[in-house]
C-alpha cells in the first residue's frame, strides 16, 4: 500500500486521501482501498471531492489491462464522476462548492476516479446543472456520452427508424433517449418485465417508441427497415443486423459482436454503412459537445434506469458483479464515511 500525503491545496494542509486501485492489470479482487499517491492539482487542473462515480464495463477493460490506453500504475480505478470543486484556476470559471462532473478519468495516464480527491482537466470538467442528484445523473454520463457520438456518427435524423437492443442498459438506456430527442421512430428490445414497462412509460404524444420482448422473438425477427442500428448487447449477428436495415441504413458497432459471412455485395448495393465507435477515441472537443448534450438532455428529465449504489470500498466487488452479470441496470459508487474532507 503507498502512503502519501495530498496536499490539499483549497484547505493548505496535508492530508491522505483514499481510492480503490490497482498496482497492476489484474482481476477484480485486486483492486485495493487504500491510500495512494497525491493527486494535487496542476495548473490547468481542478481538484474536487468526489460524490458519486459510475462502474462502466470499460473501467473493467482498463484495470484488466484489455483496452488500448496508456496507464501509470498504480491506477485508480474509473472514469466518470461527480465532485465538488475544492479548488479550480481562475480561468476555469469555477469556484470552492460548485458541482462539476467529467466522463475523462482513469485512461490515457489519466488517474482515475474512484478516490476521495480527484483532479480534473479544466477542459473536461463540465459544471453539473443545478437541482441534479450526483447518483442519478453520474449513472448516465458514460451511455449518453456513447449514444450521442454513436448516433452522431452515423447521422440519425428526425423521423428515422432507430433500433436498439438492449434497451434498458447503460448505454441502451440512453441511446433510445437521445434516439426520442433527435425525433427517431425508435424501437426497443428487453427481456424482463420491469424494463419493458420502464421503455414503455418513456412514450409521449410526439415521440414513438415501439418496445419489443425479445424473449418472443428470434434475434433475426427482432426489428426490419431500420434506418440505425445499435445492438448494445453484440448478440446480433452482423449479417442478421443488414438483414433487418433499410436502404441506406447504417449498423453502429460499439461491442463485440459475431461478424460471420458480411454479405458485402448487399452492402453496397442498398447503400449500406458499418459504423464503427469508441468513447476512449472521442476527441475533448467530441466530449465537450456531448457533455452540453447531456446537460440539457438531464435537465428535460434523461435518466439511467435502476440505479443501485454501493460504497468505493466496495469496488472490488461492483467490477466482479458487473463481469458477471450480475448488474442489470447502473452501479454507482458513493464514498464510504468518514471521507478525507471529514477527517
Ligand atoms: N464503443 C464504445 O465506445 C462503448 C461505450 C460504452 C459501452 N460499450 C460497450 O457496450 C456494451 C454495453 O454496455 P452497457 O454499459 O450498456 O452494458 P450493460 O449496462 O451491462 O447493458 C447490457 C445490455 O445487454 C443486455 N443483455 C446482456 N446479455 C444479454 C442477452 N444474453 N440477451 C439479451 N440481452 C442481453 C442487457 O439486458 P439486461 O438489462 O436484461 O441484463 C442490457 O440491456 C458493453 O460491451 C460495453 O463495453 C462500448
Amino acid at each position: 500500500m503507498i502512503n502519501t500525503l495530498l496536499r490539499v491545496r483549497s484547505g493548505g494542509c496535508n492530508r491522505l486521501v483514499r481510492a480503490a486501485f490497482v498496482t497492476g492489470p489484474g482481476p477484480a479482487d485486486a483492486i485495493r482501498w487504500g491510500d495512494v499517491p497525491d493527486p494535487a492539482p496542476g495548473a490547468d487542473q481542478v481538484l474536487v471531492r468526489t460524490l458519486a462515480v459510475a462502474v462502466d464495463h470499460v473501467d473493467t477493460y482498463v484495470r484488466s489491462g484489455s483496452l488500448d490506453t496508456s496507464v501509470t500504475w498504480p491506477l485508480v480505478v474509473g472514469r466518470d464522476l461527480v465532485g465538488e470543486v475544492r479548488a479550480a484556476p481562475e480561468h476555469s470559471g469555477l469556484a470552492a462548492g460548485d458541482l462539476v462532473w467529467t466522463s475523462s478519468l482513469g485512461y490515457e495516464n489519466r488517474p482515475g476516479a474512484t478516490a476521495e480527491l480527484a483532479v480534473i482537466e479544466t477542459a473536461r470538467c463540465y459544471r453539473l446543472p443545478d437541482g441534479l442528484d450526483p447518483v442519478e445523473a453520474v449513472a448516465t454520463f458514460h451511455g449518453a456520452t456513447t449514444a450521442l457520438l454513436g448516433l452522431r456518427r452515423c447521422g440519425i435524423a428526425p423521423g428515422e427508424h432507430l433500433f436498439v437492443h438492449g434497451g434498458g442498459g447503460g448505454v441502451g438506456a440512453m441511446v433510445v433517449q437521445v434516439g426520442l430527442d433527435a425525433g427517431a421512430r425508435v424501437t426497443a428490445t428487453a427481456r424482463d418485465d420491469e424494463t419493458l414497462a420502464w421503455l414503455r412509460d418513456l412514450r409521449d404524444g410526439v415521440r414513438v417508441i415501439e418496445v419489443v420482448d425479445s424473449r418472443e422473438r428470434p434475434q433475426a425477427g427482432l426489428a426490419h427497415d431500420v434506418d440505425v442500428h445499435f445492438d448494445t448487447t453484440g448478440r446480433i449477428a452482423m449479417s442478421e443486423a443488414l438483414a433487418a436495415l433499410a436502404h441506406r441504413g447504417r449498423v453502429v458497432v460499439t461491442a463485440r459482436r459475431d461478424t460471420d459471412g458480411v454479405p458485402l455485395r448487399a452492402l453496397y448495393l442498398r447503400d449500406q454503412s458499418i459504423v464503427g465507435f469508441v468513447l476512449s477515441r472521442a476527441t475533448c472537443d467530441e466530449l465537450a459537445w456531448a457533455a452540453a448534450q447531456t446537460n440539457r438532455l438531464l435537465a428535460e428529465g434523461t435518466r439511467a434506469r435502476a440505479v443501485r449504489t454501493m460504497t468505493m470500498d466496495q469496488a472490488a466487488r461492483a467490477h466482479t458483479m458487473l463481469e458477471a452479470g450480475e448488474v442489470h441496470g447502473k452501479l454507482v459508487l458513493v464514498p464510504p464515511r468518514p471521507t478525507a474532507a471529514d477527517r
